[in-house]
């Protein structure tokens, strides 16, 4: 699966990295690089790093890092071909026809999209047909309009055990893709069946429109509720909402509900900046989703315990993004879907205006664990609430809440302020620690993991990574490296078959670059081997001799580990070796 090097090259002239890059961070410069709030952790200090010279990212504070089609990758959640794909659209380059035949998993993928595609239209038809107006009736039931329907492409999947399997089977999709596709199962007669049968459906729809998957919503009171797609080739959960491809065009402030229903009768009200995560974990991913499209978020969940502890979660995760979050609570524990078919549109756009502010939201539960009235419910509300409170990054937004804890409690201002700043002051020891030791034990992790020998050859590992990053850095260094340094003598093999690869597309007359290396390493090893091309700037030619000596010496001294096996003339090389470095000490 190669793409041709001279589309390649023209991909990525016409794709800067600074430009492609300045899309999603906005970045400063900083003496010859650019740096920004890094987009792949949530951090209010920027440790992210631009080297145009390099044509490279790299992050301090997570150890993202690589070329420009590595950061479309992690960013756009796209696969390296989607990726390329992803950067040729953007600079109106057509992509090389065969590359798509040539990549099984990306083909299935594809197949996968259109059995989607052409499923939803056979649900939607199904829901107009004869055998669909138990189903049609229930969405009217519900108060959804045939606008509605149409627009979020509802449909229906009747009773019985193929309905699919015949239709699409009929427009040429086989039972394997359906299987991926998370449309049938496989039967124990080694036949397959409709996954989705007698439901009501909900399509997912991604931002780019495709159909990723479905959600079937029984017609009674049967259980399970729902079924929904699992992960497949062409849907990952943790990386959608539901309605983002409506709501990402509704501006900057998103309504975050829990289910299908609820979005769909937000939208139906004319509240369309709303999603849903399916799922109460709101992972890292969801989460930074939510962050690229909104500055605003108002949450709107149940007013159940499973709710409530949604709430809880979202806010502690989102809030760390900076986002300003909103808790709108609806009376009477009903879900958004309930309350504006009752009480209509306007009567929901009055409480979305009342949310509170998660600080608000938060110390009204705190309120509701704590009689103030008693002297340990005081206490302990004083508590909970500085915990709350120190956390909070505005010194004026800070005060205004000292203000109002001081009415509520009867305590000091000046010694409720006093409260909260010890607090904050352990807070920051703490999470100051753990972040140290976070990024500590994930930068030795991630090392060992593309380079596993580097650990106990550090210094041939240094030396290999200094040179490697020199190289690309000044591929015009290379057939110089080669004179003096064969491939054979890299001690560790990552390293080794990485410069292999240098050598080899030198010799070839093909480009090194960064971005060339982004097909055939994964994120980690990108990460890896961008941090060493980011340290080389300030490398001149007569450094390549002094790696390759340290290599040689370190090469020699690899042998040693089993002098058993050496021969006598490695041996007198080792001692040679050693003596050498001695004296230089
Ligand atoms: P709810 O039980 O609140 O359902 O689950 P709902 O969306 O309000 O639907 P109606 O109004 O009863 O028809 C909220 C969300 O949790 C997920 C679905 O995404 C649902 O929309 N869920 C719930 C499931 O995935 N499976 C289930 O069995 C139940
Ligand atoms: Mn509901």
């Amino acid at each position: 699966m190669a793409l041709p090097e001279s589309f390649l090259q023209e991909l990525i002239a016409k794709n800067d990295i600074e430009s492609v890059v300045s899309g999603y961070v906005s970045l400063k410069r900083r003496g010859r690089n650019l740096v920004g709030l890094c987009p792949f952790h949530g951090e209010k200090t920027a440790s992210f790093n631009l080297y145009p010279e390099t044509a490279s990212f790299y992050c301090f504070g997570c150890q993202a890092g690589g070329d420009v089609i590595t950061f479309i990758k992690r960013i756009e959640n796209l696969d390296y071909m989607d990726a390329v794909r992803f950067l040729a659209d953007r600079s109106g380059m057509k992509l090389p026809e065969y590359t798509k035949e040539n990549d099984a998993s990306s083909r299935l993928r594809l197949r996968i999209l259109e059995a989607n595609r052409e499923a939803a239209r056979l649900f939607h038809q199904a829901l107009y047909s004869p055998e669909g107006k138990v189903a049609l009736d229930y969405f009217h039931s519900r108060g959804y309009t045939d606008a509605t329907i149409k627009h979020f492409g509802l449909g229906f999947a009747p009773p019985g055990w193929d309905f699919l399997i015949k239709g699409l089977g009929d427009k040429g999709f086989r039972r394997e893709e359906l299987i991926a596709a998370f449309l049938a199962k496989k039967s124990q007669h080694g036949g397959a069946y409709d996954i989705f049968r007698n439901r009501v459906i909900i399509p997912i729809i991604d931002i780019r429109g495709n159909v990723v998957g479905f959600g079937g919503r029984v017609l009674d009171d049967t259980k399970p509720k729902y079924i929904n797609t699992e992960n497949t080739l062409a849907y990952v959960k943790s990386r959608n909402l539901f309605a983002l491809n409506f709501a990402k065009n509704a501006g900057r402030e998103l309504n975050l509900c829990e289910g299908y229903m609820d979005v769909i009768a937000m939208h139906q009200a004319g509240f369309t900046n709303t999603v849903a995560a399916l799922g109460t974990a709101f992972p890292d991913e969801q989460i930074q989703l939510i962050a690229r499209y909104a500055d605003r978020i108002n949450l709107i969940f149940d007013a159940d315990g499973a709710g409530q502890k949604a709430t809880r979660v979202a806010i502690e995760k989102l809030r760390k993004t900076g986002l300003d979050v909103r808790v709108v609570t609806i009376p009477d524990g009903k879900d958004p879907d309930e309350y504006i078919k009752k009480n209509g549109a306007e009567a929901f756009k009055l409480l979305l205006e009342r949310s509170a502010n998660a600080i608000e939201y938060r110390l009204l539960e705190i309120g509701k664990s704590n009689d103030i009235h008693t002297p340990n419910g005081k206490v302990g509300y004083m508590k909970e609430a500085t915990q709350l409170l120190a956390r909070i990054t505005s010194p004026v937004e800070r005060d205004v809440y000292a203000g109002r804890l001081s009415d509520l409690l009867g305590i000091s201002k000046d010694a409720i302020l006093q409260e909260i700043q010890n607090v904050r002051r352990r807070q920051q020891r703490t999470a100051e620690r753990q972040q140290l030791t976070a990024v500590l034990r994930q930068e030795s992790k991630q090392l060992r993991k593309v380079n596993p020998q580097a650990d106990a050859f550090t210094r041939a590992a240094n030396a290999e990574e200094s040179l490697l990053g020199t190289l690309i850095l000044h591929p015009d260094y290379i057939k110089r490296a080669r004179a003096v340094l064969p491939a054979e003598m890299l001690v560790t093999d990552f390293n080794r078959e990485l410069y292999e690869r240098l050598l080899e597309r030198e010799s070839q007359g093909l480009l090194v670059e960064l971005a060339f290396l982004a097909a055939d390493y994964d994120e980690a090893a990108m990460a890896y081997i961008s941090r060493m091309v980011k340290d080389a700037a300030e490398r001149v030619a007569e450094d390549i001799e002094a790696y390759a000596a340290v290599i040689r010496e370190e090469h020699a001294l690899k042998d040693m580990a089993d002098p058993a096996n050496a021969s006598d003339e490695s041996i007198q090389k080792m001692l040679e070796t050693l003596r050498a470095r001695k004296q230089k000490k």
